[in-house]
Parts: C-alpha cells; sequence; structure tokens
C-alpha cells in the first residue's frame, strides 16, 4: 500500500477538478497543471499535486481495486452500532469522509529556536540539546528521498523559529523542492514577517503549520514569555488569507489548563478555518522549567479528538506524534478510532531525528523510516483506511 491513490478527473470548472477514485469524487484546487476530462492526478489537501500518465495510473488502480472495496467494507464494519463518544466520534468520521487518511511526512531541518517557551525542549536556554542545521542542499536532498523513494505526496518542513535560515534561503529551498518534486510543501518554520510568508507562496509552498500553543491569554503569555498571542492569532489569519492551508491547533494538558480552556481551544481553532486540526498532548521536558508538571491521559486526548469530531464533525484531525508517544503501542489505533483521520510519519534523517527533542523519548526515533511506515500502512489496513484524498475544504 502506498499513501496516495490516483484519481480520474472527470470534471473542471477554472480550478477546481473534481476527481473520482472508484466512485467517490473528492474536489481539487488545481493550479500548477494543464488537465483535461479523463486525466489522472495525485491529490493531497486537496491540492492536485501530480498529473501522470494514464498507461501509468491503470496499473495501479487495478492492483488497488480489490483492497479498496476491501478497505471500505472493514471501516464500514468497525463504526456500526457506536456506544460510547469515541465510537460515535469515529461513526461520524466515516459518515463525512468515508475511510480517506492522509498521510503526511515531517523533515525536521534544523533545532535551533530563539524562543524560549517553557513547555518545549528546543527552547534557546536549554544548553544540553545538540543543536543542527542541514544545509539546503541536505534538505532538498532529504525531500527527494522522501517523495521519490518512500512516495510521499505532501511534506511539512519543520524547524525550531531560527533566522538562519532567511527569507533567501527558505526560497530557494522551497523553489528548489517544488520545480523538481511533486508534493504539497508544508511549512513550520515560527512566526515570520507576513512578507516573507508571501514570497514562499509564490515561490509554491502551499501550507503552514502553525500551532496558537492555548487560547488561554494568561497561559499563553506565561509559559511564552514577552509573546502574544493576539499576534499569534493574527499571523495565523492573515496566512489563510494569502491562500495557504493552515494546520493549527494547541496543546492538551498544559499546567493549569482547564477543561473549559480545551473548549476553547478547540473553537478558537476551528474558527481559523483550518485545513486540519493539530493539537498534541504535553509532555514535560526534563530540561525546561515545567520539567514536574504531570503527564497528560491517554484519555483526555482521545476526548479532545472525538469531542472535536462531535462538535465539527467534517473536520480534518491528525494523530500527533505526541499521541503516540504518550502510548506508544496503541496511540495512534486510538487516535483513528476516536475521530482522527490523518497521520504523519517523520522523516528526518536518521543521524538527526533524535535531536529534535521538543519532548523527550519521541516516538518513532528508534526504528527506521522504512520500518515506521510498515507499522502505519499494516495499521491502516487493519482499521480499513484508504489513502485518497480528503478533498478540497
Ligand atoms: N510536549 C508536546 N508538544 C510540544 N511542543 C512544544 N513542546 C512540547 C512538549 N513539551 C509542540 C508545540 C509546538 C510544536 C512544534 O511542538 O505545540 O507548536
Ligand atoms: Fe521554539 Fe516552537 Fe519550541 Fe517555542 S515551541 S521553543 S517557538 S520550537
Amino acid at each position: 500500500m502506498c499513501y496516495a491513490i490516483p484519481g480520474k478527473v472527470i470534471d473542471i470548472d477554472r480550478d477546481i477538478v473534481t476527481i473520482e477514485y472508484f466512485g467517490e469524487k473528492r474536489k481539487a484546487k488545481n493550479e500548477f497543471f494543464k488537465l483535461t476530462d479523463g486525466d489522472y492526478v495525485y491529490a493531497q489537501g486537496g491540492f492536485v499535486v501530480q498529473k501522470i500518465p494514464t498507461k501509468e495510473a491503470l496499473p495501479i488502480l487495478e492492483a488497488w481495486r480489490e483492497l479498496f472495496f476491501k478497505l471500505k467494507e472493514i471501516d464500514q464494519k468497525l463504526t456500526q452500532n457506536p456506544k460510547n463518544l469515541y465510537e460515535k466520534a469515529n461513526n461520524l468520521r466515516q459518515k463525512y469522509h468515508g475511510n480517506s487518511c492522509c498521510i503526511h511526512g515531517i523533515m525536521e531541518f534544523s533545532n535551533y529556536c530563539c524562543n524560549d517557551c517553557l513547555y518545549c525542549g528546543l527552547r534557546h536556554s536549554n544548553a544540553q540539546l545538540k543543536r543542527y542545521r542541514m544545509d539546503t542542499e541536505e534538505i532538498v536532498k532529504a525531500c527527494e528521498y522522501a517523495i521519490k523513494e518512500l512516495n510521499f505526496k505532501a511534506l511539512v518542513l519543520q524547524s525550531g523559529e531560527d533566522y538562519r535560515y532567511d527569507e533567501k534561503r527558505l526560497v530557494d529551498v522551497v523553489r528548489r523542492i517544488m520545480e523538481s518534486f511533486p508534493v504539497l510543501l508544508i511549512l513550520s518554520i515560527g512566526e515570520r514577517d507576513i512578507e516573507i510568508y508571501k514570497k514562499l507562496y509564490k515561490a509554491g509552498a502551499r501550507g503552514i503549520l502553525i500551532r496558537f500553543e492555548t487560547s488561554n491569554q494568561r497561559l499563553y503569555e506565561e509559559y511564552r514569555r514577552g509573546k502574544k498571542l493576539l499576534n499569534r492569532i493574527n499571523l495565523i489569519k492573515e496566512l489563510r488569507k494569502i491562500g495557504y492551508l493552515v494546520f493549527t491547533g494547541f496543546l492538551i494538558g498544559l499546567p493549569q489548563q482547564t477543561e473549559e480552556d480545551i473548549l476553547k481551544d478547540i473553537e478558537l481553532a476551528y474558527s481559523l478555518e483550518p485545513e486540519m486540526f493539530s493539537f498534541g498532548p504535553f509532555i514535560p521536558h526534563p530540561n525546561t522549567p515545567l520539567k514536574d508538571a504531570p503527564v497528560p491521559s491517554v484519555d483526555l486526548v482521545l476526548t479532545t479528538i472525538a469531542k472535536t469530531r462531535l462538535m465539527y464533525p467534517e473536520s480534518r484531525i491528525l494523530v500527533t506524534t505526541a499521541l503516540e508517544t504518550l502510548d506508544k503501542e496503541n496511540g495512534a489505533r486510538l487516535g483513528l478510532l476516536s475521530g482522527a483521520n490523518s497521520l504523519m510519519i517523520n522523516v528526518t534523517p536518521e543521524k538527526y531525528r533524535r535531536f529534535y527533542e521538543i519532548y523527550p523519548d519521541r516516538s518513532g526515533i528508534d526504528i527506521t523510516i522504512k520500518d515506521r511506515i510498515k507499522i502505519i500502512l499494516n495499521l491502516l489496513q487493519f482499521l480499513g483506511r484508504a489513502p485518497t484524498d480528503l478533498g478540497y475544504r
């Protein structure tokens, strides 16, 4: 199983195309290709990322056909007669999105950060962390590997807030990737000048992953000293205006955070019109001021996923690595069974991966990328999920 199924273009309305996957229809935005009815494409995040020749698409679809319908059946069986909150959320996920599940790769290219968030292991004051930066060549090579060898169609490029990657360097990286490879490129580089974000959009980046961390202004300003919640929210709104898909969310289980705060977090995230919700548990890091804070329960995270699904049934919800870390055996499976429908796989080169230590003992750092992919694909088959695109919002 691979992480995307090609679809057939069956309708074109200016830049919005309708794509069919074995009778299921999804919309996608097409900015980059000349398309006519009957063409075959790959779409991710509601964007057409690649056009492929018919003679290449047909055998792939043929190989998928039987499995595709089998997966659908498994998913339908697993979502019948929902009883508890999690099952109801999973049932709604199935109703609104079918068994589509997207898998994005994430590549962490620098662990330097000029900020000092009290909860984060990458904080500037953590002098014990070995820091690394990948140069442009290394980043492009690692993306090439993830896209060409590992077949990822959507990639997140993430770093701390590291100004060594200035406008010129970032634009160069994005342009080189977009000129060479078919991919939906999502950036997670912190609070940068809006003009830089405009240039990165022009260079071809189409998504930004940026959480607002907490909707509680007092907590935000306590844990991110010197920073303003309002600035963060305004930036996210501006990014949407530029046209970016926004992946946003918050931390679950920060000290002093209440249940009511979490409900407000869900509402705030929704109001920002996210392409995808990205929220996960706060896991204390021993070299941070919050080292002695309690670890949130897996149930709290699953309940947050389920509530989000019930409140906003059409949403796309990511299972974050932090949930997979909290419960290494079952985190991904439980998240997907509580209403989530997306996953990320870490594709950072192995020599750097363990240094991106936002929190300790991250899931997935001690196995090879290929083994991790195998585990995730097995899980998706077991749960009856197919990598058809979730479609244009
Ligand atoms: N536990 C879990 N997530 C964390 N992040 C930062 N520190 C932690 C932690 N201790 C998350 C923040 C940030 C993202 C890059 O990592 O939400 O936005
Ligand atoms: Fe830097 Fe982000 Fe960590 Fe804050 S949460 S210290 S901005 S990497």
